[in-house]
This record gives structure tokens, C-alpha cells and sequence, in this order.
């Protein structure tokens, strides 16, 4: 239920790995996250490497990312530089250490993509690769071969060998090319990609053809029979919200509205949201922030987690706690609402935004008179379900 992520996009190590995997050239490389490790990385490679920044934003190397080092001290020195730079709003949190390639002497750029408007997945090629390969697309289209690619006969090396040949690369690449490009459809095709890259595919001094930077995007839909790409997910960047609450322990998916939901019960927080959504059609179209379920026990250190995870999202402009009294009843979630409050309060995390509170069910008039009692200047109280979701979206679209 992770809302609205319907592709992965991996880091250039991470792609670099899946190349390895199915047979694509490529050249040695790990990732690290601390200047000192690039020391023995670089060691590995034979005393030089090439420190590579890992952001998920193109451009890298005319950002001052990409920087060659020819001793391991110096491979020290750039991923001092690199770690923690700012590169078009991504903070580089990690490097890699490439092995350094032979001398270039050609870049081109090969792809395979999932091409929704005609239905079909489409190879490009081009000879004119490298850094500025947005602008070949642009300006000089004829330089970008575009061949579309039947899903059920894929890419033999014969089909290979016709995307090569309407890219026009030199005779003396040709079949390495189309050997890559076998290999990275086996690629697109095994690990369920909407993309696969090489930008960079670099014709080295030895003569060998080499992919040199790439980029994958895994679709997020066929992840069930994909189980080891779970572990390719940034879940902490894809979402900070949900992997704070995660890390408390709670039930949390963030959705995309401004009212801020807390329930009891999976099936009434989801009753909420349908309820909040409906309200919110009178309200300039407000939805829901978020599904959140902090179950039976409702304590306060579980109300005041919540909260924290809902206050903390700044999408967020009200909060509906909706709680049907059970076995925990109606008093003790009052006092856990209570007690969260001053909890907060304590570390400096005050609620400042209004809260509506509906109690219900075992013990629902104790509670109330407790929550009334409390008299917190953004606590109201609702004693309908319809009537605190009117009135929670009524704040929201404030
Ligand atoms: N391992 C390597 N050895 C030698 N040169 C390299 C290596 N990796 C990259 N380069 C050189 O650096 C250039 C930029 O590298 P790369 O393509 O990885 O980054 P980029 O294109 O700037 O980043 P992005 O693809 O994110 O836009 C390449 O075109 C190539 O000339
Ligand atoms: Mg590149």
C-alpha cells in the first residue's frame, strides 16, 4: 500500500551491479559513505579510481561529481569534496569508487524504455553519447536511432545488430554494440525495468566498449516476483514520513491531502478517510494526509508517536482523531490524547494545529468530560463521526 511509487530509480552503483549480473561490460566499483574508505577502495583498484557522487539527478560530472584520482589519497581528498555536496537539491550521501576506464575514445548512449503512448518498448542509440546527450535529442534528432521493440520477439542479436546499424556506429564496434545491447534487454527484461541506460558507452583505448554510467528505473508494480528489490529502495527519500513511523512501529501510509487522521481499527480509519474525502467536497476538494491505525491499546505514548508523525508532515492543516471505544475504552484514550499532549508539549513539539477529537462507543461520555476537563485551547470535540469530518475539513481549508 505504498501510494503512488510506481517506479524504483536506482543509484549508477546499483545499475552498475545489475549490468554485472546479466553479463553487460562494465567496470569494478563500490560504494562507500566515508572519505577514509575510499582510501582502501582505491587501494583495491590498483592505487587510482574515479570518485563518482550517487544522486539520483543527472548532470553529476559537470557538477564537479565526477573527479578522476590517481592515488589513494587523493581518492581521499575528492570524496571529501564529493560527500555532502549539493547537487541540483540532492545531498550526495555516497560515492562510489570506479575502477578508472582505458583512455575514451568514443561515447555513445544506449537505451531501452517502456513507451506508454505507442504501446510498446523502444531501443535508442546514438553515437553522439556522453555528457550532453539531452541536447543531441533536441537539437539533432536524426543522431538518436529510435527502434521500437516487439515485447514478445525481444532483442536477439540480429535485432541487436539493426538497432546498431540505424544508430550508424563504426564497423569496428558494431557487434561489441549489439552484444550489449542483447545483454542489456536480458537486463530490462529480468529485472522488470521501465529503463535501462548507458550513458556513457564508452570505446576505450584497448578497443573494448564498456558501459561507463547508468541509470535503471525498476517498476514497482512487478515487485512481487521480485524480492530481492526491495532492498534497492531508498525507502528513507522515497518517503521520510512513513520510515519515521516505521521506525515507532506504526501503521502509517502518507497519502497526498491535508487532513491528518488518527483512528483505532484498520477498517474505521479507512471508514474515516472515505468520510473525510466526502466532507471535503464541500471544503475546495481537502482529502485525507494519511492513513494511520494506532490499534486496540490506543496508549499514550502510541497517540503522542502519532501525532508526532502527523504533525510533522507540513501538508498537513487539521487532525481528525476518530476512536471507537472497545476494550480500550473511550477514558483511557482520552487520557493517552491528554497525556500525548503534554508529552509533546515537553520536548518542545506543541500541537499548533487544530485537533478534532470523536469519541465513541465503551466509556464515550467519561471520555469526553475528560478531554473537556482538559480544555486545550485546539482540542474540539464532535460526537458524530460525519460531524468531525465536516469539521476537521471545514478547518483544513482554512
Ligand atoms: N570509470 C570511469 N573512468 C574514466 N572516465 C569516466 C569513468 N566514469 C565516468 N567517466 C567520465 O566522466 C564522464 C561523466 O561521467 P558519468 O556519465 O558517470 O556522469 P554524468 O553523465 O555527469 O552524470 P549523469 O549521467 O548523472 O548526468 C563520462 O562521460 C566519462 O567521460
Ligand atoms: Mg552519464
Amino acid at each position: 500500500m505504498e501510494k503512488g511509487r510506481t517506479r524504483v530509480d536506482l543509484f549508477e552503483y546499483q545499475a552498475r551491479d545489475l549490468f554485472a549480473k546479466h553479463g553487460v561490460p562494465v567496470l569494478a566499483g563500490e560504494v562507500i559513505d566515508t572519505p577514509d574508505a575510499a582510501r582502501a577502495a582505491t587501494e583495491r583498484l590498483g592505487g587510482k579510481s574515479v570518485v563518482k557522487a550517487q544522486v539520483k539527478v543527472g548532470g553529476r560530472g559537470k557538477a564537479g561529481g565526477v573527479k578522476l584520482a590517481a592515488t589513494p589519497d587523493e581518492a581521499v581528498a575528492r570524496a571529501t569534496d564529493i560527500l555532502g555536496m549539493d547537487i541540483k537539491g540532492h545531498t550526495v550521501h555516497k560515492v562510489m569508487i570506479a575502477e578508472t576506464a582505458p583512455e575514451i575514445a568514443e561515447e555513445y548512449y544506449v537505451s531501452y524504455l517502456l513507451d506508454r503512448t505507442n504501446r510498446t518498448f523502444l531501443a535508442m542509440a546514438s553515437v553522439a553519447g556522453g555528457m550532453d546527450i539531452e541536447q543531441v535529442a533536441a537539437e539533432t534528432p536524426e543522431k538518436l536511432a529510435k527502434v521500437p521493440v516487439d515485447a514478445n520477439e525481444g532483442v536477439t542479436i540480429e535485432k541487436a545488430r539493426e538497432i546498431v546499424a540505424q544508430a550508424k556506429f563504426p564497423a569496428e564496434v558494431a557487434e561489441q554494440v549489439a552484444e550489449v545491447m542483447v545483454t542489456l534487454w536480458k537486463t530490462f527484461v529480468a529485472e522488470d525495468a521501465l529503463l535501462v541506460e548507458v550513458n556513457p558507452l564508452a570505446k576505450v583505448a584497448d578497443g573494448r566498449v564498456i558501459a561507463l554510467d547508468g541509470k535503471v528505473s525498476l517498476d514497482a508494480n512487478a515487485e512481487f516476483r521480485q524480492p530481492e528489490h526491495e532492498a534497492l529502495e531508498d525507502k528513507a527519500a522515497a518517503n521520510p514520513l512513513e520510515a519515521a513511523a516505521k521506525a515507532k512501529g506504526l501503521n502509517y501510509v502518507k497519502l497526498d491531502g491535508q487532513v491528518g487522521i488518527i483512528g483505532n481499527g484498520a477498517g474505521l480509519v479507512m471508514s474515516t478517510l472515505d468520510v473525510v474525502a466526502y466532507a471535503g467536497e464541500n471544503h475546495g476538494g481537502v482529502k485525507p494526509a494519511n492513513f494511520l491505525d494506532i490499534g486496540g491499546g490506543a496508549s499514550a505514548e502510541v497517540m503522542a508517536n502519532g501525532l508526532e508523525i502527523i504533525l510533522g508532515d507540513p501538508d498537513v492543516k487539521s487532525v481528525f482523531v476518530n476512536v471507537f471505544g472497545g476494550i480500550t475504552a473511550c477514558d483511557a484514550v482520552a487520557n493517552g490524547i491528554v497525556q500525548a499532549l503534554e508529552l509533546l508539549k515537553s520536548k518542545g513539539e506543541e500541537v499548533t494545529k487544530p485537533l478534532v477529537v470523536r469519541l465513541d462507543g465503551n466509556n464515550a461520555e467519561l471520555g469526553r468530560k475528560i478531554l473537556n476537563d482538559a480544555d486545550h485551547p485546539l482540542v474540539q470535540q464532535v460526537d458524530t463521526m460525519d460531524g468531525a469530518a465536516e469539521r476537521a475539513a471545514e478547518l483544513a481549508a482554512k
